[in-house]
Formats: structure tokens, sequence, C-alpha cells
């Protein structure tokens, strides 16, 4: 075969080379390159020609094999190319498809509100503490200033376990355990789950509360107002005004009930409100003598004030719910509404 021949042979076979012939192109390069491939060949067998021929047949050789190896060497990164472009195609997506959309979760309204309460009070100097749900009648009741046999306990029907055990009616007492555990001065909010042996569209046997207590030197009724004014107006909007009206709870001294003017109406009167003007939202009152020295503080040297709201009630007002079991029941077509 002479030189041409292997050429014009070795060039039509690399042209009908295509994207799934890589082995087919390496069988080529060992063909032509080989140990016993057609140039190896050519250039073992120049040994055998006349001297004054050598040179120049040698140069003819050597040039058509690094020509082969540039056009060998080019091919296979065609063919690379032509693979690669063939895996993107069969992977492409095709983007008109109708696909259902996995639905993504959300807070749930009663955890959004509890961390909105939250994010404000800690951003105005309070801690968060965590007090446990299963409680005694000590810290639930007693230490409040709530004796046993006492006519306030009527106040709230509870969840006994034993006599002395029961479902935390309050987060009241977070109040105490942090007492007891800490020196003023204080600021600290308690939410959680809290439990009465109650049952209609407005009240769940279980609910949410969070609980303030500000305790420090001078502390008076109104900076009781004021930082409930200040917490009516980021959640209920700026316009909105506090007002408090006499109540009483056994653990504070005096006890006012907490109303905020109607976000909805701005006092008029409307559904929300139930046409009074204003919205009950809290309880609340400065720590009672007893509490304090129940909790071994000296209620000669400090002062506090304690509230507690109602989340659930709360989330109710804002989203407009009128039933509180379907906080409870988790309908997600009801959670979809407050994404
Ligand atoms: N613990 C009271 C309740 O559950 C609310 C409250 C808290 C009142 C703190 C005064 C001070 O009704």
């Amino acid at each position: 075969m002479d030189l041409k021949e292997i050429r014009a042979e070795a060039l039509k076979k690399l042209n009908d080379l295509h994207a799934k012939s890589e082995r087919d192109l390496s069988a080529t390069k060992s063909h032509l390159f080989g140990k016993s491939g057609v140039l190896t060949a050519l250039m073992r067998s120049l040994k055998d020609l006349p001297p004054d021929q050598k040179p120049q047949a040698g140069k003819e050789i050597n040039d058509l094999r690094i020509e082969l190896m540039s056009k060998c060497d080019e091919k296979e990164k065609e063919l690379h190319r032509l693979v690669i472009e063939e895996a993107i195609r069969s992977q492409e997506l095709d983007l008109s498809i109708d696909v259902p959309l996995h639905s993504v979760g959300s807070v749930h309204p009663l955890n959004r509100v509890k961390n909105l309460l939250t994010d404000y009070f800690v951003g105005n100097g309070y801690i968060v503490y965590d007090s446990p749900e299963i409680e005694t009648d000590y810290y639930n009741f007693q230490a409040l200033n709530v004796p046993q046999d006492h006519p306030a306990r009527d106040m709230q029907d509870t969840f006994f376990i034993t006599d002395n055990i029961l479902l935390r009616t309050q987060t009241s007492s977070g109040q105490v355990r942090l007492m007891e555990k800490y020196k003023p001065p204080l600021k600290m909010i308690c939410p959680g789950r809290v439990y009465r042996n109650d049952d209609d569209s407005t009240h769940s046997p279980v609910f949410h509360q969070m609980e303030g207590l500000v305790i420090d030197k001078n502390v008076t009724l109104c900076d009781l107002k004021g930082a409930l004014d200040g917490f009516a107006k980021f959640i209920f909007g700026e316009s909105t005004s506090v007002r408090f009206r006499p109540s009483y709870f056994p653990f504070t001294e005096p006890s006012v009930e907490v109303d905020v003017s109607c976000f909805n109406c701005h006092g008029k009167g409307c559904r929300v409100c139930k046409n009074t003007g204003w919205i009950e939202i809290l309880g609340a009152g400065m720590v009672n003598r007893k509490v304090f020295e129940n909790c071994g503080i000296d209620p000669d040297e400090y002062r506090g004030f304690a509230f507690g709201m109602g989340l659930d009630r709360i989330t109710m007002i804002l989203c407009a719910i009128n039933d509180i079991k379907l906080i409870w029941e988790n309908d997600v077509r009801f959670l979809h509404m407050f994404k």
C-alpha cells in the first residue's frame, strides 16, 4: 500500500466516525500507529530501502504520520463534544409540561403571632422563660396567692392529675419559678400551652398564653400602661389606644382588664368589637406583695407588673377566625389561607 492510499483510507475512516464511535477511533489509531500499525510497518521497512532513497521516504512517512495524528486528535475532540451535546439533548426539560407542584408548608398562624410578640418583647429587653406544663398546685395556685379551698380557684376550671399535680391553668406559674431562680431586676415573657376544663367556640381545653413580668425598684402602674400601649400599637397599629378596667386577680393588686381600641372600626363599633369599640385582650396588674414574699423578694424594695394574654384569642382577632377549634384542627385547607 502506498502512502496516498493509506492517507485516503485513513481520512475516509475518520470522516465516517460519529458520536458513538469513540471505540472505532481508537481502532483506527492502532491500525495506523500501533505496534503492528501500517505506518509503523512502513517506518520499519525503511531500513530495506537503498540509502539514497531513505531520507526522502522517511520524511514522507513522518509527514503523513504527523498529519494523521493531528487529524485523529481533532476527531477525538469533536467526538467528545458530540457525546456531551447528545447527553444534554437527552436530558432536556420540557418546561411546558403541567405537573402538580408540591405544596410548601407555612408557619401556623398561632406560631406566627407568638413569634411576632416574642420578637417585640425580646426587642424591648425581655427574656423568654420556659416553664413546665405539668405543674404543682403550689406554683399554679398557692404561691400566686390562691390558697387551697379559696373561692378564687373557681375562676379557673382545672384538670387535676393528682390532688397536688395539675395541668397548669395559666402561665403565671412561670412568674413564681422565675422569681425563685433569678434576682431582680427582671423582665421576662413566658409563652406556652395552658389547660382548662372549658369547651365552646371561644374556649378550648388547651390554649396558649404569654405571660409578662417586669420587676425593678420603682416600677409603677404607669410603666405597665406604657409597656402595653407600645405592644398594642405594634400589634394592632399606631392609632391603637389602650384602656384599663378595674378587675381582680389574686396575684396582682391592683388588677386590671386591658382593652385595645378596635383596629377594625377605630372605636365606632363593628362585628370585631361586638359594637363596643373596644377589644379585651389581656389581664394585668401590679405584682401582689404576697407573691413577692412567697418568692423571697422584699416587697418594700421591689415593685413589679405582670400581664397575661391569650395567644389564641389575639390570633383569632388578627386573622378573623370565629372558632378556636380551627386553630387546633390543623385542616390544611384552613392553614393554606394564612400562607
Ligand atoms: N393569669 C391570668 C389569667 O390566666 C392573667 C394574668 C396574668 C393576670 C398576669 C394578671 C397578671 O387569666
